[in-house]
């Protein structure tokens, strides 16, 4: 691979990483270049991620190569424009329908939002997915499709395009297959150059943390935050980071169509509380970052202001908001198996539940069902008796339910009394800004 015209050899590269030393900007501008142009093998960037993973990045060595990442596409500046531009991104979770409600709350609020978004993959959803769920609506558009809209509407969630920080997509896909995904320096390299290479200058970030998120503790998901938030400085971007809890789902939906029509409650002024919470804690941090601050978000979805925008939204690309929502054939209703208090609701089992259900796809290409998902019949604190529901399976495929059974039995816990229940934590954790 590495021939005799290359500056460095990459099997050097990975001993100086595997013996912990830190890498020099020549050489991770070289590492990745070459991997971009594929000059370094797979099984080399392979072995290369894995040191990183085991004996992780300096700040500086951290900030290199995100730049490096970043360098190995195009940088697409986004136009000024009439309204200040800010975008949020969330490490993902489940039931986190966030965006759906927020990008057009945010736009109503004079803001301009462009969500580059993503498909989902194992047990986290993607809100594309979500997305498509509304009949006619599409995420595919052109460069200056999406300026149009950014400016007619102020907001709009589509595909990311496949030229942003190339790198990062050859990196991750080989992440996936060998175990070097969940590592500080390489999620937030990952996830900042693509931002960076959009060309955002203010972003919040919703860094999950609990069963149902990639970084489990908080003390991990503070680590995770605070690079991404030193990268973000390091790059001229205003950047704040909401560490939040994702022990248990957000809202009562889980899957596509079935949390489409929970975020279009929360947008007609109603919805589950913690949606609600969530979504005017991250607006109200977007707001601020581009000096809206004296705007308050909760005006703009009691008012219709962020119904009307969400509209418009879904109708540029092609959706019609008012058309029904498909519905799955089958629902299983499982019954509460005892009496007392609901004390865990695990989110990664009924993650994994909705996935099983044809709600998540397996590989990154499979297909979706816009109907399969779980909605929740009660949630972690809430007094319960046996036999009353506690959950509903949604699918077209009855086949599929006795797997969602098994994750969902794993996943629940019910104590006899309020004081053997763990104390519940905040839905937002902590705040995390550049000092
Ligand atoms: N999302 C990304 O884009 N990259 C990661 O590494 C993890 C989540």
């Amino acid at each position: 691979m590495s021939g005799t015209a290359e500056r460095f050899a990459a099997v050097d590269v990975i001993r100086a990483k595997r013996d912990g030393a830190r890498l020099t900007d020549e050489q991770i501008d070289w590492v990745i270049d070459a991997y971009t142009r594929d000059a370094v093998a797979d099984e080399q960037m392979s072995a290369l991620a894995m040191a990183i993973f085991l004996n992780g990045m300096a700040p500086d060595e951290l900030a290199r190569w995100t730049a490096a990442m970043v360098a190995s596409g195009p940088r697409t500046g986004l136009p000024a424009r009439a309204r200040p531009t800010v975008d949020k991104h969330s490490t993902g979770g489940v039931g986190d329908k966030i965006t759906l409600v927020l990008a057009p709350l945010v736009a109503a609020c004079g803001a301009a939002v462009p969500h580059a978004a993503g498909r989902g993959l194992g047990h986290t959803g993607g809100t594309l997915d979500k997305l498509a769920a509304i009949p006619g609506w599409r995420a595919e558009l052109s460069a200056d499709e999406f300026e149009a809209q950014l400016d007619s509407v102020g907001a709009v969630v589509g595909a990311a395009g496949d030229s942003l920080a190339p790198a990062d997509r050859k990196l991750y896909a080989l992440r996936d297959v060998t175990g070097t995904v969940e590592s500080v320096p390489l999620i937030a390299s990952s996830i900042m150059s693509k931002k960076i290479a959009e060309g955002l200058s203010a972003l919040v970030l919703d860094v999950k943390a609990g069963s149902g998120a990639f970084m489990e503790t908080v003390a991990q998901a503070r680590e995770l935050a605070r690079a991404m938030v030193g990268l973000g400085a390091a790059h001229g971007m205003r950047v704040v980071a909401l560490l939040t809890d994702m022990a248990t789902p957000l809202g009562f939906a889980v899957g596509n169509a079935v949390e489409v029509a929970e975020a279009v409650e929360v947008l007609a002024g109603g919805g589950p509380p913690d949606v609600v919470e969530l979504t005017l804690a991250l607006a109200g941090e977007m707001l601020a970052l581009v000096g809206l601050g004296d705007v308050d978000p909760a005006d703009a979805l009691r008012d219709g202001r962020a119904m009307d925008c969400w509209r418009a939204m879904i109708r540029a690309q092609g959706g019609e908001p008012r058309a029904p929502l498909p519905t799955a054939r089958e629902r299983h209703v499982v019954l509460m198996p005892a009496s007392g208090v609901l004390a865990r609701f695990d989110a990664r089992a009924v993650g994994v539940a909705a996935w099983r259900l044809g709600a998540g796809r397996a590989r990154r290409t499979g297909r979706v069902s816009a109907v399969a998902g779980v909605v929740l019949r009660a949630k972690p604190g809430d007094s319960v008796r046996a036999g009353q529901p506690l959950v509903e399976l949604h699918t077209d495929d009855p086949a599929r339910v006795d797997g969602a059974l098994a994750a969902i039995a794993d996943g629940i816990e019910i104590v006899g009394h309020r004081d053997m229940a763990p104390t519940s934590r905040p839905l937002v954790l902590q705040r995390i800004a550049e000092p």
